[in-house]
């Protein structure tokens, strides 16, 4: 797994910021559900600059196409480029296209998953895309360079990305559509007790659970999100939304969700699916 060095700030945090699920389209004014999603993608960006909030990295957590067009793997390297002045890693989700996606990304400066390292932390970003299905799986090579990359620094505390959760969130419609070896994943985990979390995306909704001492997290989409706990596809009314995180050297994590106001973004609530 290809390494790059994560420089963190002189008080040793390191500082993170999480977009995820954009859908994009080839057409800035395509909507998902009722939502434009380049605007939407858009004003979140407009709001993180806004903030005053340093920042070290960018993780890119999937589904950042809707359409599997080339032409949206450039709206999003355009559109972040211009915005977010820092490297910016990227992951799959399922509704990318693999190859498309690392092409015109990588063209524009912008990086698949690997191990980023800093001083006290490493952050680890894993394809867990099974191409054609919406469920999630960490392939033997994944698997294989995540156990490496925890060996080879056990010292250090470790974050761990992929787009799919994995634990159910509580939403039956949703949790089919988890990380299915999800046990496979978790007994590496067990053998290095300074994974301190795993942060994903694809739920379009936060979450926040401690399972044997590691810390699941799931954030919002730049778009639509999903209603927790609902037995159907259901959307919610909540704003678009990015995350933040520290990451301090004694391997403690500080973590808030940040939306957009409420109100400027609402989708078609009554859609079924999509
Ligand atoms: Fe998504």
């Amino acid at each position: 797994m290809e390494t790059c060095t994560l420089n963190n700030q002189d008080d040793g945090v390191v500082r993170l910021l999480q977009i995820s699920d954009t859908h994009l389209f080839a057409g800035s004014d395509r909507d998902l559900l009722g939502i434009a999603t380049a605007e939407s993608f858009q004003a979140v960006l407009d709001a993180i600059t806004e903030l005053p909030q340093p920042y070290d990295v960018v993780l890119a957590t999937g589904d950042l196409s809707q359409d599997h067009s080339a032409d949206s793997y450039q709206r999003f390297a355009r559109m972040a480029s211009a915005a977010l002045p820092k490297p910016i890693h990227w992951l799959p989700g399922n509704h990318d296209h693999r190859v498309l996606m690392q092409n015109e990304l990588l063209a524009a400066g912008i990086r698949p998953e690997m191990r980023l390292v800093s001083e006290h932390w490493q952050v680890i970003l894993l394809d867990s895309q099974v191409y054609g299905t919406p469920h999630g799986w960490l392939s033997h090579l994944q698997l294989e360079q995540l156990e490496a990359a925890l060996q080879q620094h056990p010292e250090k505390h470790a974050l761990i990305c992929l787009h799919h959760h994995t634990f159910p969130i509580g939403s039956i419609w949703l949790d089919q559509h988890d990380l299915k070896n999800a046990n496979d994943f978790l007994a590496i985990l067990a053998r290095y007790p300074r994974v301190k979390a795993v942060l994903c995306g694809h739920v379009h909704q936060e979450y926040d659970q401690y399972h044997q001492g590691i810390r699941f997290l799931t954030s919002p989409s730049t778009c639509i999100q999903f209603k927790p706990l609902s037995v159907d596809f259901s959307l919610d009314g909540m704003s678009p939304g990015w995350r933040y995180l520290q990451l301090y050297p004694d391997g403690r994590i500080a973590t808030q969700v940040w939306r957009l106001e409420p109100g400027r973004f609402v989708p078609d609530l009554q859609s079924t699916g999509y």
